[in-house]
């Protein structure tokens, strides 16, 4: 069977709200869901992906959203880079975030999350991010191999909450390179 056609990223608007709320409630679900009860996973999807929630992220100028769309227009992935607000002890002042990278399972593995990943580093660095940080389950092998492969490297770890539930996240950083000439 062939493959669905892909579009490229693009840059996602406040128009694109409603289908980011599901696009983001289904990956959560569809990667992490089992790990936890449903109250937990009830409170965190009620809390990270609302109609409310989306709307500000999608209006804030400081952060960039990317999404790619099918040929028939669901969501293959989509992707979030802003300002870190991840807990670094001493966290630089420019420090910049991915702060969400998903694909759904039958895009993975196609080069979509390489191409959503460079297309928000060079976003990032471009808006004077540095260095560059990324969050990530400390048992995600596959999202951790391709961050390794962009030059981040593990300098901490913290609790994430989904509702009640603590998950071990690695906290990555990518240095800028600094060119000697
Ligand atoms: C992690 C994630 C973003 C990676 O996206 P992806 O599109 O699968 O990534 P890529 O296709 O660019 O690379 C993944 C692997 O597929 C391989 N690959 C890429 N194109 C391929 C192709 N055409 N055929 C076979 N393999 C291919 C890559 O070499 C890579 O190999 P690796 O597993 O040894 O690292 C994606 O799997 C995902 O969204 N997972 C669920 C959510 C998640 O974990 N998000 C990260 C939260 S921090």
């Amino acid at each position: 069977m062939d493959e669905p056609a892909i579009l490229e990223p693009r840059r996602a608007t406040t128009a694109d709200g409603s289908l980011l709320v599901q696009a983001g409630r289904e990956c959560f679900i569809e990667t992490f869901g089992h790990l936890y009860r449903p109250e937990d996973l009830a409170a965190f999807l009620a809390s990270a992906h609302t109609a409310e929630s989306w709307q500000q992220t999608l209006a804030d100028p400081e952060l960039a959203t990317w999404v790619v769309l099918a040929a028939d227009g669901a969501v293959a992935g989509y992707a979030v880079a802003g300002p870190c607000k991840l807990p670094v002890a001493g966290r630089e002042p420019r420090a910049g975030e991915l702060r969400q990278l998903y694909l759904r399972g039958g895009y993975q593995r196609r080069g979509l999350g390489t191409r959503l990943l460079e297309t928000a580093l060079t976003w990032l660095e471009a808006a004077g991010h540095e260095p560059l940080y990324i969050g990530v389950w400390s048992e995600n092998f596959g999202a951790q191999r391709l961050y390794a492969r962009h030059g981040f490297r593990r300098v901490g770890e913290y609790l994430f909450p989904v509702g009640e539930h603590r998950d071990l996240e690695f906290i990555l950083k990518r240095q800028a390179i600094i060119s000697s000439t």
